[in-house]
């Protein structure tokens, strides 16, 4: 039975009514729809809307659909314009005339709104576990390289040295703040739609905050024009993944570039590389260029999602529907992407000989030259120039800093004393860098031991919401 032709006197056009159609890919709300219309049927049993034995035929039937939705087959349905029709079709099939009176009091608008939510939410769960793991990996990588060195970068041009471990934490920061900003959204959307009906509330005296604690929810949605057309919590969520993304990205880039002949510090693990057709030697980086790649779909969905919702009067409009499929690509997404990148992270294989070669030449000590002289009461400008000097004259004589005699080096610079070498290796360099967020290795490991912590935490947050 469709859910509206009363008052229609033509059928709809076949095209038309086939493209209106959201199950094909509302389908995957079945679990929450599920749970929405059990919380909705015991509220309108409380109401006294339902009869006990209406109740007790209702939620057995809600029940036998979500078994029977394990099997995909079952999800097959040409005519459920939506997974709400569908519910409501499946049910009357299975229990008689009191399916039909499980819609009393309420709209798909509210249980679209519902059901997203719980679609979010979930999401964000599962992809909080995916962050632990790829911070866990990135964590054991970065415990692992101890006080390995590597050159940092800047404009792409050797900067300074760092440890290994420095770098990674770079990457460990910026997951975690992509596992606040979930956390965060998380709480904002944890309100129920329940109640509000199709734009006004509901006419039947339901109970929303017993909905509401039922699905989970810390309270009831404070209004019914906002909670129906509201998509706060899907754009939100989207470009809270579209910042993840850009973070993966970033990552699989480096690892790309390392990964070329011309760096060589890390080696692609087989198990995460494919070949050339053609070109018989080659290994490529496809899982870094798919995660880079990806990141510009999650972009989109987050565009598109702002996009829907920028021109829309209140409350409720059809365009909603368009809110949906981009929620499903960028989670879906960015599971896998996250999945995949934690599973890259643990298997590649970083090339420390070549790293601390790159980090022990190119005149990454320059700075703490300069800032050798400073200590002797040179002013920083006069010290930069004088190192500049030097840095020439290494590049003519194709040598490195340490390397220039001392009457050579006096000659730009006359405070330079014997000393002044002690304090370019670059166990020194390091050393010096002894700051809070700084790569000396005691703030390192301090940094690491704290990121261990901060996983504990996270991870305990995870149990309390599974
Ligand atoms: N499939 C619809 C959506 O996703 C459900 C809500 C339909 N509401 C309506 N008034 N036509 O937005």
């Amino acid at each position: 039975m469709k859910m509206w032709a009363g008052r229609f006197r033509q059928p709809l056009d076949p095209e038309f009514e086939r493209w209106q159609r959201s199950f094909p890919f509302d389908r995957r709300l079945i679990d929450e729809e599920l749970a929405a219309s059990r919380a909705h049927a015991r509220s309108l049993a409380s109401a006294g809307v339902l009869s006990p034995a209406e109740l007790d035929s209702i939620l057995p039937g809600l029940d036998e659909i979500r078994q029977q939705a394990a099997n995909p087959e079952f999800l097959q349905d040409e005519e459920a314009e939506d997974v709400h029709h569908f519910v409501e079709k499946r049910l009357a099939a299975l229990i008689g005339e009191a399916g039909y009176k499980l819609h009393s009091g309420r709209s798909r608008n509210e249980q679209i709104a519902t059901d997203l939510r719980l679609y979010v939410r979930r999401s964000i769960d599962n992809l909080q576990r995916c962050l632990g793991e790829l911070l866990e990996a990135l964590i054991a990588r970065a415990e692992k390289s101890g006080v390995a060195a590597m050159p940092s970068y800047t404009h792409l041009q050797p900067a300074e040295p760092v440890l290994v471990g420095h770098w990674l934490l770079a990457y460990i920061e910026m997951f975690f703040r992509d596992s606040g900003r979930l956390a965060d959204c998380r709480k904002r959307l944890n309100q129920c739609p329940l109640g509000s009906g199709a734009v006004a509330g509901t006419t039947l005296p339901l109970d929303r905050a017993a909905m509401a604690a039922d699905l989970g929810f810390d309270q009831p949605t404070a209004n019914s024009l906002d909670a129906t057309s509201d998509r706060d919590f899907a754009i939100e969520f989207v470009q809270a993944l579209s910042i993840m993304a850009v973070h993966l990205s970033r990552l699989a880039e480096e690892m790309m570039l390392f990964s070329a002949r011309e760096f060589g510090f890390v080696r692609l693990p087989e198990a995460y590389s494919t070949g050339s057709s053609a070109m018989p030697q080659k290994q490529n980086a496809d899982a870094m260029e798919l995660i880079r790649g990806k990141a510009a779909r999650v972009i989109g969905d987050a565009t598109s999602l702002a996009a829907t919702v920028k021109g829309l009067p209140l409350a409720y409009n059809k365009d909603l529907q368009e809110t949906q499929e981009p929620v499903f690509s960028a989670a879906e997404t960015m599971q896998a992407v996250v999945s995949i990148g934690a599973g890259f992270v643990s298997a590649v294989e970083f090339d420390y000989d070549r790293m601390h070669a790159a980090a022990n030449s190119g005149f990454m000590n320059a700075m703490a030259a300069a800032h050798y002289l400073v200590a002797r009461g040179v002013p920083f400008r006069r010290a930069h120039e004088q190192i500049g000097k030097a840095v020439q004259w290494c590049l003519e004589k194709r040598c490195e800093l340490e390397e220039m005699p001392l009457e050579e080096l006096r000659r730009f610079a006359p405070e330079a004393d014997q000393d002044f070498y002690l304090h370019l290796t670059l166990d020194a360099v390091l050393a010096c860098h002894n700051v809070e967020g700084g790569t000396a290795p005691v703030r390192v490991r301090q940094a690491l031991s704290e990121a261990r912590e901060r996983l504990a935490a996270l991870r305990e947050e995870m149990h309390a919401h599974a």
